[in-house]
């Protein structure tokens, strides 16, 4: 934990794959660096790090966490201290005291965040002139006594953060990991309590304000008729009032944020991990990582830029990282929802299954799903001509079939949801859409442009579509791949990134398919309406001998969304020696989709607890989503 850390692992850039920035830039930055690198400046910086090592070590002693008296501190030390949230588990300890790993060069900050000081890493690592990024760090600690270092976790989004994944999941996450490691959640740059964060608008209200009731936040209107030219020219106005909004959000974004906006992709996060990696495990230590959905893009990052540092990485949820930063986001759901249908059929066989008890859309025992599934779409159709007037929600609005489409989306995502949604989508087809609406608002969460500050420095975007263009895209998809093609557009929010203002100084161009140090394991479920098995198939033929593909038979966004036994075996075998499972292992579910009290019963109390602890923690992900 008190590794000391030098400059030179990260110094050696460029690396490969890795752009370098526009001749401009260089230049600007260059003189900057000048001007920035006097003596005096680095003498300035110095004594203001005094002063608030000084000061936050009083604050230490003020909230009486004797451990930090009397200690002293090398360049490069982390301490921990206990986390002050709310919800917070025994045992998890947030970064405090993180000492600057900087050599007296660098600028040093300290940066006291409530209690917890946040760990500094640098801004920018093309120049460190630049200076800090603050990263919120939670750890919970090894408990077997044989700890073999730490893995670093990313719930998806982008957008969500993660230090609670540590602080207040710590215990349920080693159900899933192992006890021999200790588990480490941070918020990603631009993200929570690290800094700098990305917010455009001057609070999360005026943001939702300036959203609310417009296309990105009800969702588009698809007419029954995709042939229908009429029903084209409705969604061609319906895209550009979109993109108008978007280019709306991203020039007050530009004007709040500026510059600050360059520093948060996916290649500096990847990059803290390895930095932070070596502070707490040692110089050259191997990361290890747990990523699900957009940390599935990360996790290939990671490893494609560090391979000869790769040690246990488990990927749940796959995203293609060559999709995700050449092809334009308008185009993803070709490939992101191949299985989207499939997992609409599993919900309605799901809830004809468990019948009118347990799923109100069934109205008898052993109804067809079929006929389910058609009395839900022809509501939806009825819903394009006669929106629903919901006087009685928490906020009043109205009920389009863009809206409830959406909430259908979210529904499949989230097994957790499903009896919920159902409910709520049955009293809405019996006139009340109260709860849908309440349900499909709670279901998205507007964090201002946390999540675009990430995907649009990712990605590259060569021209801007017009309407017609992204349309005919959709419609195209539409017809042939999944009637959720543009509910799948509106929830993951990153169709805007052509009008992204900044560049960020640094790409990770791949190549994807790195020999690694250690094989990865990469997870799939067969029914994932947002990240296909035919994508982790893909990337795991990608990675050739250095990684292997474990499929899980269940519905819902990431295998983790519906855990079982097999699939948690699985991964403690492989975080405990790097075991592999057998080449076409196909973990069967454990339970109904939907919740079945009996089922669970029915296990030894330790994989009770191993599945509930797994549940808890897709739970608690899937409401910070
Ligand atoms: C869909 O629209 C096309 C073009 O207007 C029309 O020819 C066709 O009959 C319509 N289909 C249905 C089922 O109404
Ligand atoms: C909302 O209004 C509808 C229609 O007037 C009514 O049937 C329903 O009970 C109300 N729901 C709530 C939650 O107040
Ligand atoms: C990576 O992919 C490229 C392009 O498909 C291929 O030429 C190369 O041989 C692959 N490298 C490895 C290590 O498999």
């Amino acid at each position: 934990m008190t590794d000391h850390r030098s400059w030179e692992t990260a110094e050696k850039l460029p690396r490969d794959g890795l752009v370098s920035p526009v001749v401009g830039d260089v230049g600007t930055r260059s003189r900057a660096r000048a001007s920035r690198g006097t003596w005096l400046g680095r003498l300035a910086v110095l004594t203001g790090l005094y002063l608030a090592c000084t000061a936050a070590f009083k604050g230490q002693i003020r909230f009486g966490n004797q451990p930090h008296v009397g200690v002293e501190y090398r360049v490069g030390d982390v301490k921990w201290g206990p986390c002050t949230g709310e919800g917070e588990v025994e045992g998890a300890e947030c970064g405090t005291q993180c000492k600057c790993m900087c050599s007296l060069l660098q600028s040093l900050k300290w940066q006291e965040s409530g209690t917890d000081i946040v760990c500094s890493v640098p801004l920018d690592y093309t120049d460190r002139d630049a200076g800090v990024a603050k990263i919120a760090l939670g750890r919970y600690k090894s408990t077997s006594g044989n700890r073999k270092g730490s893995v670093f976790l990313n719930p998806g989004g982008p957008g969500s953060p993660g230090k609670w994944l540590a602080t207040q999941m710590g215990p349920y996450v080693q159900m899933l990991l192992g006890e021999d490691y200790d588990v480490i959640g941070f918020d990603p740059r631009g993200i929570g309590e690290t800094e700098p964060q990305t917010q455009c608008f001057p609070s999360p209200g005026t943001h939702f304000a300036f959203i609310a009731n417009t296309v990105l936040e009800h969702g588009f209107d698809v007419g029954p008729n995709l042939t229908d030219p009429k029903n084209r020219d409705h969604l061609i106005h319906q895209q550009r009032e979109a993109d108008a909004l978007w280019q709306t959000q991203m020039r007050v974004c530009e004007q709040t944020m500026g510059d600050k906006l360059r520093y948060m992709g996916t290649v500096n996060i990847a990059r803290d991990i390895e930095f932070m990696t070596s502070l707490l495990d040692g110089e050259g230590a191997p990361i290890n990582y747990y990523g699900l959905s957009y940390g599935t893009v990360l996790g290939q990052f990671l490893v494609n830029m560090f391979p000869d540092r790769v040690g246990r990485v488990v990927l749940d949820g796959v995203v293609d990282a060559i999709d995700w930063t050449t092809f334009p986001a308008y185009k993803w759901g070709r490939h992101l929802q191949t299985s989207s249908e499939a997992a609409y059929q599993r919900l309605m066989s799901a809830c004809a299954e468990v019948g009118p008890l347990r799923c109100a859309l069934a109205k008898k025992e052993n109804e067809d799903p079929d006929a389910i599934m058609s009395r839900v779409e022809s509501f939806i159709e009825d819903l394009h001509y006669h929106p629903l007037a919901v006087h009685n929600a928490t906020m009043p609005g109205i009920l389009t079939s863009g809206r409830a489409r959406l909430l259908l989306f979210a529904a499949i995502e989230a097994p957790e949801l499903w009896s919920i949604a159902a409910l709520a989508l049955d009293m809405a087809m019996n006139g009340d859409g109260s709860a849908a609406l309440d349900v499909q608002r709670a279901s998205i969460h507007y964090d201002d442009l946390q999540r675009s500050a990430i995907s649009c420095n990712d990605n590259t975007v060569p021209d801007v579509p017009t309407a017609e263009e992204v349309i005919d895209e959709h419609l195209w998809v539409l017809e042939h791949v999944t009637r959720f093609s543009l509910a799948g557009m509106v929830l993951e929010t990153d169709f805007g990134c052509h009008h992204w203002p900044v560049t960020p100084p640094e790409r990770f161009t791949g190549p994807w398919n790195h020999t690694l140090r250690n094989p990865i394991l990469i997870v799939s479920n067969t029914a994932d309406p947002i990240t296909p098995l035919a994508t982790g198939k893909l990337v795991n033929e990608r990675f050739g001998s250095s990684s292997r593909l474990l499929v899980q038979d269940s519905a819902g966004h990431c295998a983790l969304a519906m855990p079982s036994l097999c699939m948690i075996g699985n991964m403690r075998a492989f975080f405990a020696d790097g075991t592999l499972p057998e080449e076409g292992t196909v973990c069967p579910m454990d339970g109904s989709q939907f919740p079945d009290s009996d089922a669970v019963n029915a296990y030894t109390v330790e994989d009770k607890k191993m599945l509930e602890s797994a549940r808890r923690v897709a739970k608690a992900m899937l409401k910070k989503w």
